[in-house]
Parts: C-alpha cells; sequence; structure tokens
C-alpha cells in the first residue's frame, strides 16, 4: 500500500543516490562480519568436538586425573571484560565456560569446555568485538591501554528447571577470582549438641530408663541418650531416617532401633534394624536390609533366652512378623502378621518361643516351632471384642495383659495360651472401663505394680490382684508410653511429644525439658544479642528457647498457623509470619502481643528487620515484599509500601549491612534488588554487585552458588546462613542433611561436611549470634537440633 510505496520510493532513491561505492563498501563489511561470527561458531564447534573425543576417549580408558578433571570449567579472563556460563539441567550437569577472542581482522579463537554434547553459544558484548583480547593468554597481548574504560563484569550462569540464573561477582573479586581453584572444607565441623523433641504423636514403646541414669528415646532419626541429672545427652546417629520403634536388651546395655525407609540424594535407603550398643554408641549389627518393607513398627528382644532373638513387624501390607538371632543375623521364621495395623509385638518373658502381637482387631499368639511361626488367636468369647487392641504387657507369672479401644484391661492367663495342644487362649480376668477411651499403655513395674494410661491422660496404678491403687489426673496430653523410672519414679511420654517424669502419688513434670513441637516447623529466629532463639511451625505454638541451658523459655499459643519469624535488631520484639498474611509482634521477654497486622492473604515466609531497626520487610507468598516503617524500638509499625516485580513467592530476602537495600530470591528463582524505603527496584549491576549484606540467607547468589549439588531441581536447599564472622555458610537440605561450608562458596559443587539427624526436610538453619552454635529445624519430624561449631 501506501506505506510501502512510500518507503521502497525512498530506498530506491537512497539507492540512486547512494555513492555505489559507499554500498559495496559497506556490504563488504558486513560480509566480513559475518564471516567474523561463522568463523568464531565454527572454532567453537570444533573445540566441542575435539573436546568431546579427548573426553571420551579419557572415559574408555577409565583413567580418572583427579576428581574433576575434565569436568572443571576453565576461566578465561578477558582484559575487559570476563565472565563463565555453567549450566545445570535435570541431573544433567553442563559446564560451560568459554571465551571468545577476537583480534582486529576477524581472527577469532574459542576456548570452551564442555561435559555434554550440547551447543548453545551466548555472548556477552561489550562494545564491538575487535576490542576482545585475553589477558591469559601470552600470544594475545592486549593492545588496548586502560582496561578502565570498559565495563568489567563477571557472572556465573547457572540454570534450574531450565531457569538462567545470572549471578554477578563483586568486582573486588574479579582479578583475583578464579574459577578453576579447589574450594576448601571448611576447618570446622559441627558436633551434635542438643535435640529438643521427642516423638509420641505417632510411636509406641520408645522411652526406657538405662542403668546409666540415661533416659532413652528418639525423635527423627536421632536416639537420644538423655542424663536428666547431668544435664547431658548423648547421640546414636547411625539411622539415615524416620526411626519408628526402640527396642532394649535385657542387658539394658543393648538397643534395637528400626527405621522407616527413606530417600537420600543418591537414591533410596532400605528399612533396616540397627543393634548397637547404648554405652559406646558403636553398631553392632545391621538386620534386614532388602527384607524390610516400608518401615518397621514394632520391636522386641526375647528376655529368657539371654536376649538372644529379636522379633520385628514390618509396615508392609501383611505386616511379616520375623524373629531374628540378631547376633548371626540370622532369620529364624516369618510370617504374614495382619492385613491390619499392628501396634505391638513382645516376648513372652519366660518362653522364647512365644512372641504376642496385637493391632486393629487382633491378638495373637505365636509360637515358633521348627522355624515356622504358628498362630493362636485370643479368643474374646463373652467379651465384646474391640476394635484395637493397642498394647501388650506381661505378669510375673506369665499373664499376658492387653489394653485396647474400648479402655478394658484384659488378662490372658498364661496357661492358657502357652499350651498349644490342648487349651485355648482364654481371658481369665478383665477390668471393664479401665479408662475412658483408648489405653495406649502398659507398664509392669519390678514390684509387681501395673500401670496403665491412656487417651483420658490419667495414670492409674493397679494391684497385683488388678484392684486399682491410685489415679494420676495428668495434664500433659494422652499417654503414650510408659516406663519404669529411678527409684520410685515413673516415665511417661505422651502424644504431645512430652517426657515427663514423677511419682504415681505425687506430681508429675516435664523433667526432661523435652516438650516439642507437635507439627510442621518451619520459623527460626536467632536473638541477636543473647544465646536464645524462637521456634514457630504448624502447630501455632510460638516457643523461646535458652541455647545454653537448652530450656523452653517460654511458649504461647496463637490463633494461626505460623510461618517465618525474625527478631528486632534491639532483641526487644520479635515478629511471627503465619500462614494467613497475618503477622505479629510480641514482646520477647513477657510474650505480650505488641501487635497485628494483615498483608494480603498468603503465607508470609520471611520476616527480616533492617540492621538500623528502622524498617521490617516481609517476604510473602504473593509475589509481594511487604515493607514497614518501625519506631520506638520495634513497638510502632506504618506501612511503606508493598514492592513489586517477583513473578513468584518471595522465598529468601537480605538486608544490606547500611540497611539501605534489600535483596530477594523468589520461587522462579529471580534474584531482584531493591531500595525498600521507596519500594523501587534497582536493576543496575553496577550499583548491586557490591553491596555488602547484613545476612546472607538467600539461597541464590554469587558468593554461594556453590553450595547447589548436582542436578538439582532448585527446591532441594530450603536454608542457608552465613556465619556472623563470614566465615562459614551452613544449608538445610529436602534430605534431611545439615551441609557445612566455607563462605564465600563460590566455587561449583563447593565441599562441604555433610550431617544427618533431621528425618524430613530441614525447613530453616541458623547461626546463633556468636556462631559457637547453629540450630536446624525439622519441618516434618518437628525437632530442633542444635550443633556445636568445634
Ligand atoms: C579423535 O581421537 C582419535 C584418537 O586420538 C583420532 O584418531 C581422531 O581423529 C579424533 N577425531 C576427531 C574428530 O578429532
Ligand atoms: C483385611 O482382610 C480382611 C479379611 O480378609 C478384609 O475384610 C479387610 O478389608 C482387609 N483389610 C485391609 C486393610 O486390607
Ligand atoms: C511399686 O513401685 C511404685 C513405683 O516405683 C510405687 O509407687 C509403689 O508404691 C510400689 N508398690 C509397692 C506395693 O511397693
Ligand atoms: C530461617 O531462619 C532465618 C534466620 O534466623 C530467619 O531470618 C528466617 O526468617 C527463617 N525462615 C523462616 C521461614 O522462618
Amino acid at each position: 500500500t501506501q506505506v510501502c510505496r512510500v518507503s521502497s520510493d525512498d530506498s530506491a532513491s537512497a539507492a540512486s543516490s547512494m555513492e555505489v561505492t559507499d554500498r559495496i563498501a559497506s556490504l563488504e563489511q558486513r560480509v566480513q562480519m559475518q564471516e567474523d561470527e561463522i568463523q568464531l561458531l565454527k572454532s567453537a564447534l570444533a573445540d566441542v568436538v575435539r573436546r568431546l573425543n579427548l573426553s571420551e576417549e579419557q572415559q574408555a580408558m577409565g583413567s580418572r586425573r583427579g576428581p574433576t578433571k575434565g569436568n572443571t570449567p576453565h576461566f578465561y579472563k578477558h582484559f575487559s571484560h570476563f565472565f563463565c556460563i555453567i549450566k545445570q539441567q535435570g541431573r544433567q550437569v553442563f559446564y560451560s565456560s568459554r571465551a571468545f577472542v577476537a583480534r582486529k581482522g576477524g581472527a577469532a579463537k574459542v576456548s570452551t569446555v564442555r561435559k555434554t554434547p550440547s551447543f548453545n553459544l551466548q555472548l556477552r558484548k561489550s562494545g564491538s568485538l575487535s576490542s576482545y583480547s585475553p589477558l591469559d593468554t601470552p600470544s594475545y597481548r592486549s593492545p588496548i591501554k586502560s582496561p578502565s574504560q570498559y565495563f568489567q563484569i563477571c557472572y556465573v550462569k547457572m540454570y534450574l528447571k531450565g531457569r538462567p540464573i545470572t549471578m554477578y561477582m563483586p568486582k573486588d573479586q574479579v582479578d583475583s577470582y578464579c574459577l578453576e581453584a579447589r574450594a576448601e572444607l571448611p576447618s570446622n565441623k559441627l558436633k551434635l549438641d542438643w535435640v529438643y523433641g521427642y516423638r509420641g504423636r505417632d510411636c509406641r514403646s520408645n522411652l526406657y530408663l538405662l542403668p546409666t541414669g540415661e533416659t532413652v528415646y528418639f525423635i527423627a532419626s536421632v536416639v537420644v541418650l538423655f542424663n536428666v541429672d547431668e544435664q547431658l545427652q548423648r547421640h546414636y546417629t547411625g539411622h539415615t531416617d524416620d526411626i519408628k520403634c526402640l527396642a532394649v536388651h535385657p542387658d539394658k546395655i543393648t538397643i534395637a532401633t528400626g527405621q522407616v525407609a527413606g530417600t537420600s540424594s543418591d537414591g533410596k535407603l532400605a528399612p533396616h534394624v540397627r543393634v548397637w550398643d547404648s554405652v559406646s554408641l558403636n553398631t553392632l549389627h545391621v538386620l534386614g536390609t532388602g527384607f524390610f518393607d516400608r518401615a518397621l513398627v514394632c520391636l522386641a528382644f526375647s528376655k529368657s533366652n539371654g536376649g538372644n532373638t529379636l522379633c520385628v513387624v514390618d509396615d508392609s501390607n501383611d505386616h511379616v512378623l520375623s524373629v531374628w538371632d540378631w547376633q548371626r543375623e540370622d532369620r529364624l521364621a516369618e510370617v504374614k502378621c495382619s492385613n491390619e495395623s499392628v501396634f505391638a509385638a513382645d516376648f513372652h518373658p519366660t518362653d522364647s518361643n512365644i512372641v504376642v502381637t496385637c493391632g486393629k482387631s487382633h491378638l495373637y499368639f505365636w509360637n515358633l516351632e521348627k522355624g515356622m511361626l504358628v498362630k493362636k488367636q485370643g479368643l474374646f468369647e463373652k467379651q465384646e471384642k474391640p476394635k484395637f487392641v493397642l498394647c501388650v504387657t506381661f505378669a510375673e507369672n506369665g499373664d499376658a495383659i492387653t489394653g485396647d479401644s474400648s479402655g478394658n484391661i484384659l488378662v490372658w492367663g498364661k496357661g492358657t495360651y502357652s499350651s498349644f495342644i490342648e487349651r485355648t487362649n482364654r481371658i481369665s480376668h478383665v477390668i471393664q472401663g479401665a479408662h475412658e477411651g483408648s489405653i495406649f499403655a502398659l507398664c509392669m513395674l519390678r514390684n509387681g505394680t501395673l500401670v496403665s494410661g491412656g487417651k483420658d491422660r490419667r495414670l492409674i496404678s493397679w494391684d497385683n490382684s488388678y484392684q486399682q491403687i491410685q489415679t494420676v489426673p495428668e495434664l500433659f496430653g494422652p499417654i503414650r508410653t510408659i516406663a519404669e523410672g529411678r527409684g520410685q519414679t515413673v516415665l511417661i511420654g505422651t502424644t504431645k511429644n512430652f517426657v515427663l517424669q514423677g511419682s504415681l502419688d505425687g506430681e508429675f513434670m516435664s523433667i526432661t525439658q523435652v516438650d516439642g513441637h507437635t507439627d510442621e516447623l518451619w520459623g527460626l529466629a536467632v536473638h541477636p544479642w543473647k544465646p536464645q532463639f524462637l521456634t514457630c511451625g504448624y502447630d501455632r505454638q510460638v516457643c523461646l528457647w535458652d541455647s545454653s541451658s537448652h530450656q523452653l523459655i517460654w511458649a504461647k499459643n496463637m490463633d494461626d498457623a505460623a510461618q517465618s519469624a525474625g527478631f528486632h535488631p534491639s532483641g526487644s520484639v520479635v515478629a511471627i509470619g503465619t500462614q494467613t498474611g497475618r503477622w505479629l509482634v510480641l514482646d520477647t521477654d513477657s510474650k505480650d502481643l505488641v501487635t497485628v497486622h494483615t498483608d494480603g492473604n498468603e503465607q508470609l515466609s520471611v520476616m527480616r528487620y533492617g540492621p538500623d531497626g528502622n524498617f521490617l520487610a516481609i517476604g510473602s507468598h504473593d509475589n509481594y515484599i511487604y515493607i514497614y516503617a518501625v519506631a520506638e524500638n520495634g513497638r510502632k509499625y506504618s506501612r511503606v509500601g508493598k514492592c513489586s516485580g517477583h513473578s513468584s513467592f518471595i522465598t529468601h530476602l537480605d538486608w544490606s549491612v547500611d540497611s539501605q537495600y534489600l535483596v530477594s530470591n523468589s520461587g522462579d528463582y529471580e534474584i531482584l534488588y531493591w531500595i525498600p524505603s521507596v519500594c523501587k527496584q534497582v536493576v543496575s549491576v553496577d550499583m548491586t554487585r557490591d553491596i555488602e549484606w547484613f545476612t546472607y540467607t538467600c539461597t541464590l547468589g554469587f558468593q554461594v552458588f556453590g553450595l547447589w549439588p548436582d542436578g538439582s531441581d532448585g527446591t532441594d536447599i530450603n536454608a542457608v546462613c552465613r556465619s556472623n564472622d563470614k566465615n562459614l555458610l551452613v544449608t538445610g537440605d529436602d534430605f534431611g542433611k545439615v551441609h557445612l561450608f566455607s563462605y564465600p562458596c563460590s566455587q561449583f559443587r563447593a565441599p562441604s561436611h555433610v550431617y544427618g539427624g533431621h528425618s524430613s526436610h530441614v525447613t530453616n538453619v541458623t547461626f546463633l549470634y556468636d556462631d559457637g552454635y547453629l540450630v536446624s529445624t525439622g519441618g516434618k519430624d518437628m525437632s530442633v537440633m542444635q550443633w556445636r561449631i568445634v
């Protein structure tokens, strides 16, 4: 149409008016430029082929010269510009680092190192191609006089789930940084110092007193041996995932523990039993790897034959019951126990060929005869059959005693079930309605007193003719397990994850200070100048802990599930972010509510005050960062604005040392910078790459990119924290591991010390105020672990 005509007329007239020679010259120039580019591509390709051939050859020869040889990206430094590109996609890691070098006249040299045959040319220009010149190649000594006139920039590019993440190097590292340098392991290590928590909510018979005076129980994948008098904990850490059951050998030294199937970063972990020595903490035997399915739910040592056999029930559909000679790691017998839940399995005290199991609608007496487990059902006869038989123990005369979901205690006379020939397995005594509701635990004390506990939170003792002696009304939750304590004391574990000690005629106290969270745990905040930290989670509980005495300072219940927390730099208040968009500020000393606000209606993943205490930044799942001005030492808040720019939810944020800037990471791996006082995004690399950050909790950034493992999908590192002295970096991952790195962590796949203990995602990690300890939270395992830095 007209426009076309006009423009074609224009170009025609332009062509006619243009000097032909000029036009040819211009075309020649373009051809030359294109040839340059083609040359560049060709040589790059040739280089790739050559190196591929080389690496294939090396692989074929199986020659492994050093761990990363051949994969190490070379690092090239240009006179005016330098960069490296690293790709990480799915499980495969692409390393690619290349330098484009062009001299006047179009001669180009491209060096590329790759691990995989994929080619993706990327060139970052600063000025024209002809201005490039390498510093590190003597034959290409630079003709350029003043480097400062060029834009010197280096970045690392990493790919997470196919998204490129560009991380810029601070200016002052440009000259000294070498990508090929091997990162060092930190000289410090971690030692598990304290485990806060006990798993009572869904595990049974998991609390005992040992002759060493230690109380033994577990949480997550750690067995805790806690000496209450000396306030000392030791830990058995041989397990790799959740422990679900524990048994103490009649020698009171040997312990067996069973774990669930788990996943690690290198694949599946099989459920198994570990038998270990509680004095030395040495593992003696590992049983059943490859045999058990899903998890182990019940474990017991035999009593009468020197404790030589161990019975185990797994969590497969058939709940297989197996009996083991644990010292020879030999399975003596196995049988499908029940297609329904099994809650307890135990050997008869005087006949090690008899095992009793109970669970949903069953009570079985098993007799081990010639390698076979032969079943006899418990006959309820006139007694109404309970929905669940929940626990079993034995009287000194060999009678079996069960507790059930109807609140009844039934006694099964030994004579009625031990002889499989003539007699049947009958109830010899009934305590009808011993408890209101389910009886979860029964314990026969040394002196013949029977103690029962259950859903009604009461502890009742019975004499040897099953007459009630005493009742202790209980306050700390339904009773999950009962064990004999020292002297006249009794130990109790509750479904609210408390461990209590007390006497049958007196008060019970949470002497162990093991009172834990009862739902997923996320929020963790460190007091800025005291040995204290705060945890909060989906159980709506906020707990302030003293890390030196390991005691709970206070706990407070909230209306909403908590997600995040941050202390004001004065330490006088702490802000708690919830899952509903509501956030509140509590007085640290009195736990009184200072203020409540709401921003959006989604979970608030980060609460962080600026180091000068004048601003609070709140990162939300609604993609915004809300900024509040803070006055009166954390008592007054007024909204400054909301920073919008992220295209996904906010995961982490940090303040600059001067409180002028914020950096934030999001769910789709963006790194954005902000001037929070005006809620303005800063895009200039020159302005942001040299900012000194007061904290480093962002998982993406030049100083920390080395923490990303091979093949990461970007979601497996949940939390990062730099030590206050800036020498160490700790991370928490999805495989229950805490990793300790050196800081800065700017070499690929930096090495780390790795620590297990948690059995669920490590949701947060943080150094305490003086760097002497760090604390990690285990998400669904509900545990808080305190690690000493040694
Ligand atoms: C690969 O290496 C082999 C052995 O060194 C050599 O013979 C072959 O020509 C090389 N191939 C290419 C494409 O460079
Ligand atoms: C277990 O088996 C019984 C009888 O064979 C059946 O009625 C019941 O539904 C089964 N339960 C499960 C959980 O498979
Ligand atoms: C048995 O032991 C418990 C706890 O140790 C105690 O409370 C009770 O009085 C004792 N009973 C008898 C009969 O000695
Ligand atoms: C994790 O811990 C850090 C350090 O205390 C804290 O700033 C951050 O808010 C915590 N994350 C969550 C989700 O609470």
